[in-house]
């Protein structure tokens, strides 16, 4: 593959499908090599710093426990204590820490503002999540896949139910577009992502031999999928106030266990978490009470606490997809 050194990675499309693949592979051995004990520290000296505009636990963990693992270091940035974008622009904030660190990962609401970090910094910034976009997301999900269905991601098909307007769902479309693969989305259109992102995923699969679906029908998508993916119905910087409609618009895409029966035979379930799968979070009472139910929101926790669940899996793919995309961007 072509260098990945010094190349920021604000979405999917930043990477070609043959350089996504390698950070797959390289991600498994990493992964093979930490568990051996047999891990070389190949980041001694490096830092990466970390802003974080809205919260994580997996992103954050994933990049910090990396580096530590290479021998590395990183600073967190919480805006609300360092002087980005009250103080400072976000143009001037790149250009004063790619003089101290080698990369930057950037979390928050607008992709501009990613973008305009990624313009502006003379070390790769990578996007942590965006409203729109969660590019180290789907390093993890599609490493996820291929070690339970090995390794040629366009031998099965997969499908991803709910919000699809947001983040996750963008990302699943251009991700299967780019890497060939049969996709279904089932949301209602009004939670389909947008025209102008379909009509590009599309042009993207007639290259790629890709099969995108995009339905109202759950059953639909559900049907001889491998891997069923949901996420949370309401995302971060949303209002409470969308709860209401949100929970009608999507309770025919929840993910039960009458859904599961329309899978592939032994389907996984995936989620990116968190998951309100029961009422044991602030959010997930609130949430419950008002939907007038409990056991779940977008999964059911018959099927969260299922041995088709591999969420806990996606979530330790995190660490080593993000380590091996740290290792190329600031060694090559
Ligand atoms: N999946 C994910 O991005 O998790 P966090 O929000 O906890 O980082
Ligand atoms: N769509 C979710 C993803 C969380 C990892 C959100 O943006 O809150």
């Amino acid at each position: 593959m072509n260098s990945l050194l010094g190349k920021s990675i604000t979405k999917e499309l930043d990477l070609t499908a043959e350089e996504f693949l390698a950070l797959l592979d390289l991600a498994a051995n990493l992964k093979a090599a930490t568990k051996q004990g047999s891990e070389a520290q190949k980041l001694i000296g490096k830092s990466v710093a970390l802003i974080f505009e809205k919260t994580s636990t997996r992103t954050r963990a994933a990049f910090e426990v990396a580096m530590a693992q290479q021998g590395g270091s990183v600073t967190v940035f919480d805006p609300n204590s360092a002087q980005i974008g009250h103080k400072e622009s976000i143009a001037d904030t790149a250009k004063v820490l790619s003089r101290m660190y080698d990369a930057i990962m950037y979390r928050g609401a607008a992709q501009n503002t990613v973008e305009t970090l990624a313009t502006n910094s003379s070390v790769p910034v990578i996007n942590g999540l965006t409203d729109q976009w969660h590019p180290t997301q789907m390093l993890a999900d599609l490493l996820t896949m291929r070690e339970v269905a090995g390794p040629d991601l366009t031998n099965f098909k997969f499908c991803y139910l709910g919000d699809a307007r947001n983040n996750m769902g963008n990302s699943f479309l251009i991700t299967a577009a780019m890497l060939g693969m049969n996709f279904s989305i089932a949301a209602p259109t009004a939670l389909w992502p947008t025209a102008e992102l379909i009509e590009q995923a599309n042009k993207i699969a007639k290259t790629t031999g890709a099969q995108l679906q995009l339905t109202q029908s759950a059953q639909q998508a559900v049907a001889d999928s491998q891997f069923v993916h949901t996420d949370v119905w309401v995302s971060m910087g949303e209002p409470n106030s969308v709860w209401q409609s949100r929970i009608e618009q999507l309770l025919p895409y929840q993910v039960n266990t009458e859904l599961m029966k329309h899978a592939a035979p032994n389907a996984k379930f995936m989620h990116c978490l968190p998951a309100y799968h029961d009422e044991n979070t602030d959010v997930g009472k609130q949430a419950a009470a008002i939907a007038g139910f409990t056991g779940g929101l977008e999964v059911t926790d018959e099927v969260f606490q299922s041995s088709a669940n591999i969420a806990f899996d996606q979530a330790e793919n995190r660490l080593h997809t993000i380590k091996a995309l740290l290792v190329s961007t600031i060694l090559g």
